[in-house]
């Protein structure tokens, strides 16, 4: 079986700052990708930015610049900020290029040939800020001004010429494709709420724009521009070259193995992209995930709200790796979470000063001094060296099975337990107190030094940078990383030398301690 993985984020709208929320999605995405590539899949992770519609045009126009160069310039600061988050995305796409616009015009001809398209005209609700159309059960009014009751965004009224794509067809056909394929929204609790509104009936869909120009142009009709989420969606099919299905991306990598998304926008790709696809006679992808929020207070943070948490100004105070490491454990993964500074710090000093960092340098400081600075060569294993050993082969089933299911948060508190386990052997087994029992000494030294090289592969996808300084413990670098490596219990090699590595993690000193 090929083994190969395409995971997507969603392409973000160019806001002059990104915020936590962004970073979330991208590093949870980055999660994967690593997992899934120590685990001998090739990967192509697509990222990129949003970069068409009303909302862009009029950023563009509050800063009297023109749309596409007030696209180059933040579109940079995305690009920029995947690298400073480490992400292995192995590609960036703008829907401003031309490789998309033309799928993007290739998709609506199709849609258009086969009659899932017609004129006609649109008044309703609209919100620029989510790009969305409302009905008007979903509108409240607060202050006199009318919002969405979801998103909490203003809406606007808009009658206009508009082509629509006729969604009220596939009400059945997604309901039974949701039926055949449960694991296609997940979690489970955004399938019902999906499964229900698709139950309360579907209209068509209003899919271009007349008002405005920003977007990519309706083919044959100049005075239109296609409504961006359709244009957006198609970025995951127009990075693998589609139409062109012959092509090497499109043929490895496509149905996506899984689009994640946050959850205000599971409605667009649960629901809207699936029935452009059947349309289009395309696969349909294996999973759409909706992630929860990064709150502030009680409150999605978003620019519009101005309740933002710099990610930039967390890295530069404290490092990348604590932040992926902190939002990766202690925002329950599928839920909401709240961001605390205070907690950031307590995962620092606990889990990744003490139980990680420590650990590392404890070991290799008493191997550097007591086995010659070498992998101990002569060991014999007694039962508790196996026990804790051979723990890590018999989860990596499951291990790997939870991480097909997203499973995020099994997989962090199998990290912590094995972290505490790994200190109370070395604690335990008193290895200071069998000099005179050299086999002993060297097994305990040996168990711990593979413990620690089996927790800083399961620790790579989380924080890469720290486990890549980790393993220098070994000479070991990136391309040693192997999650079936894991089960081994053997795998150093006795007699190599062991480095003496730099602090991994700094405490904080804090205020209330
Ligand atoms: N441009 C659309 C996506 C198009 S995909 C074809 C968009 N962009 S966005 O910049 O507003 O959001 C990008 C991602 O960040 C979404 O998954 C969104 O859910 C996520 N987040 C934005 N704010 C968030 C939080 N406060 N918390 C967690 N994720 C949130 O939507």
């Amino acid at each position: 079986m090929d083994k190969n993985f395409y995971i997507t984020t969603p392409i973000y709208y160019p806001s002059a700052r990104p915020h936590m929320g962004h970073a979330y999605s991208s590093i949870i995405a980055d999660f994967f990708s690593r997992f899934k590539s120590i685990d001998g899949y090739k990967v192509h992770f697509l990222t990129g930015t949003d970069e068409h519609g009303l909302k862009i045009q009029r950023s563009a126009e509050k800063q009297g610049l023109d749309p596409i160069k007030f696209c180059n310039q933040i579109s940079e600061t995305f690009r920029d900020l995947s690298k400073t988050l480490n992400l292995t995305n192995t590609d960036f796409i703008r829907t401003t290029e031309d490789r998309h616009k033309k799928t993007v015009q290739h998709l609506w001809k199709e849609l258009e040939k086969n009659d899932h398209i017609y004129l006609s005209n649109y008044s309703g609700w609209y919100s620029v800020s989510d790009e969305a159309f409302y009905n008007e059960d979903e509108i409240e009014e607060v202050d006199g001004k009318k919002i969405s009751i979801t998103s909490k965004s203003a809406v606007e009224w808009i009658e206009e010429e508009s082509y629509f794509f006729r969604l009220s067809k596939w009400e059945k056909p997604l309901l039974e494709f949701y039926e055949k394929n449960p694991e296609f929204i997940s979690p489970s609790s955004r399938r019902n709420e999906v499964i229900s509104f698709v139950k309360s009936g579907l209209k068509d869909l209003s899919v271009s724009r007349k008002s405005f120009s920003w977007g990519v142009q309706v083919p044959g009709n100049k005075n239109h521009v296609i409504y961006v989420w359709l244009d957006a969606l198609t970025n995951y099919i127009s990075a693998l070259n589609y139409p062109n299905k012959e092509d090497e991306l499109f043929k490895k990598f496509w149905p996506a193995s899984l689009h994640l998304i946050g959850k205000d926008i599971l409605r667009f790709h649960a629901i809207y992209w699936p029935a452009f696809l059947l349309a289009a006679k395309i696969e349909l992808p294996k999973k759409v995930y909706g992630h929860g929020w990064i709150l502030s207070g009680d409150e999605k943070m978003s620019k519009s709200k101005g309740n933002i948490l710099d990610p930039l100004q967390i890295i530069d105070e404290y490092g990348l790796d604590p932040l992926r490491y902190y939002l990766i454990k202690e925002v329950s993964f599928g839920n909401d979470g709240n961001i605390s500074q205070d907690r950031l710090e307590d995962c620092i000093n606990s889990d990744l000063a003490n139980n990680y960092g420590n650990l590392c340098q404890r070991v290799t400081a008493f191997a550097i001094k007591n086995c010659d600075g070498k992998i101990p060569e002569k060991i014999k294993f007694e039962d508790d060296d196996f026990n804790i050993l051979n723990k890590f082969k018999d989860n990596l089933e499951n291990i790997r099975s939870k991480i097909d299911q997203q499973d995020l948060n099994f997989y962090i508190d199998y990290i912590v337990n094995s972290l505490f386990e790994a200190n109370k052997y070395f604690n335990d087994q008193e290895p200071w107190k069998k000099k005179d029992d050299i086999t002993r000494l060297n097994t305990i030294v040996f168990t711990s030094l593979e413990i620690i090289r089996k927790i800083s592969f399961l620790l790579y996808p989380i924080i890469p940078g720290s486990v890549l300084k980790a393993l220098k413990i070994f000479n070991l670098g990136e391309n040693d990383i192997k999650l079936e490596d894991v089960s081994k219990n053997e795998f150093l090699i006795k007699g190599n030398s062991i480095n003496k590595i730099d602090i991994l993690f700094k405490k904080i000193e804090k205020d209330n301690d």
